[in-house]
């Protein structure tokens, strides 16, 4: 027999799960948007995932469908569930990872920590919630944001008229989410995985740096945490994914508040860019765990035995590709892991990354921040 994954999404996500793909004997296939995607090692079919049909072909020959991305309709995945054919995480679940509004009222619903927020569909009532809660507050797109696009910080409705005019509003389903700007000393991220039987297991919660609204650093385990908020985080975590009958990963992106206490900001129900650590330094990658959940498996340990950092390689230019770099980065950082996911270079992309696991978390810090200076040639 042979277990057979179809991933929709054919990014670096993707990409990564082929590896331990290959470990367990996993036949994978993934339904990609372009012929050179990142995930182009495995079986994969070019295709639209926002047609029905095309979808439903790709989903026949697989005994589970699963994801790189949250974007695929509702719709769509509920005609593949109709038609017996397994996805994980299932449609019901994945709803809360593809709107922040369904989202926040379902974590208010299960006790889950929101920051204060409210759903706004005319500039009046954001003024109202800004003379509330501000001088500033954070305004988002419900759907389709990601990378810090559909987020601003605002002090005036006026700052989002263009997410009021009438055409934008119902493209992006009539409402807008508006938050407080929550004071936090750091962000976090709890990334865990859940089977269908309901077996679940967590590592350790990362502390995770963004610049520009990007994922830059991941310190994993998050440096000086205390035990209570460690344990406070895994619980969350535990809450949604079996309230919310959440398969596969989660991660629950957090702020910890200033006065001590853990916020949820967002969910992503695949692997995440917070848990690219746990390919070097956790017993279980998160995307061998990823491939585990949805095929029901038992899941694996999650030890993380040494300190890591893993930070991110965003392109610097849309000529340079850092892989030219390669022979300089090996030999002066010798215990720096380096990935590339094959990507065409671009300013801003996330073309790759690297981790370093061991001695402290400070060194490791260092080495990997001086092995991304030297990889993408910037000071
Ligand atoms: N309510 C908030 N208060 C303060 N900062 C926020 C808030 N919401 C988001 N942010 C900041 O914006 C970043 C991106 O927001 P997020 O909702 O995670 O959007 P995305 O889907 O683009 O990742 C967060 O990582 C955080 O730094
Ligand atoms: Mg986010």
């Amino acid at each position: 027999m042979k277990y057979r994954v179809g991933v929709i999404g054919g990014g670096q996500l993707a990409r990564m799960m082929t590896v331990p793909a290959i470990n367990l004997g996993i036949d994978l296939k993934v339904l990609a948007e372009t012929a050179n995607s990142s995930a182009n090692l495995a079986t994969t079919v070019v295709g639209d995932y926002t047609d029905l049909k095309t979808v439903m072909d790709f989903a026949k020959h697989v005994d589970v469908i699963t994801f790189d991305h949250e974007h695929v309709p509702l719709h769509i995945l509920e005609a593949v569930e109709a038609a017996g054919i397994s996805v994980q995480p299932p449609s019901k679940a994945l709803a809360h990872a593809q709107n922040k509004l369904v989202m926040r009222k379902a974590l208010e619903a299960i006790g889950a920590p929101n920051p204060r927020w409210l759903a706004v569909s005319s500039a009046s009532e954001l003024h109202a919630f800004i003379a509330e809660f501000g001088p500033e507050v954070v305004v988002k797109t419900p759907i389709g944001g990601y990378d810090g696009k559909g987020v601003r910080v605002v002090s005036s409705s006026s700052q989002v008229s263009d997410w009021f005019e009438p055409a934008a509003l119902s493209s992006l389903g009539g409402q807008l989410l508006a938050e407080e700007k929550v004071s936090f000393t750091r962000e976090l991220a709890q990334l865990s995985a859940r089977n269908p039987s309901g077996e679940f297991r967590a590592w350790p919660v990362v502390e995770t740096r963004q610049k520009n609204g990007v994922c830059s650093e991941v310190l994993a385990p998050a440096p000086n945490l205390s035990n209570e908020l460690a344990e406070k985080a895994k619980q969350i975590a535990e809450l949604i994914s079996s309230s919310l009958g959440v398969t596969g990963n989660l991660a629950v992106e957090m702020f910890e508040t200033t006065d001590g206490k853990l916020l949820v900001n967002e969910l992503a129900m695949r692997p995440h860019n917070s848990g690219h650590f746990s390919i070097e330094a956790s017993t279980t990658s998160q995307f061998e765990q990823h491939l585990r959940a949805v095929l029901d498996l038992p899941l694996g340990e999650t030890t993380v035995a040494e300190p890591s950092v893993m930070v991110n390689l965003l392109g610097v230019s849309d000529e340079v590709d850092f892989v030219e770099n390669y022979p300089e980065v090996m030999k002066q950082f010798a215990s720096a892991k380096l990935h590339s996911y094959g990507k065409s270079p671009r300013i801003g992309r996330k073309l790759g990354h690297i981790t370093v696991v061991g001695g402290t978390q400070e060194s490791a810090l260092d080495t990997a921040l001086k092995a991304r200076a030297l990889i993408l040639g910037v000071r």
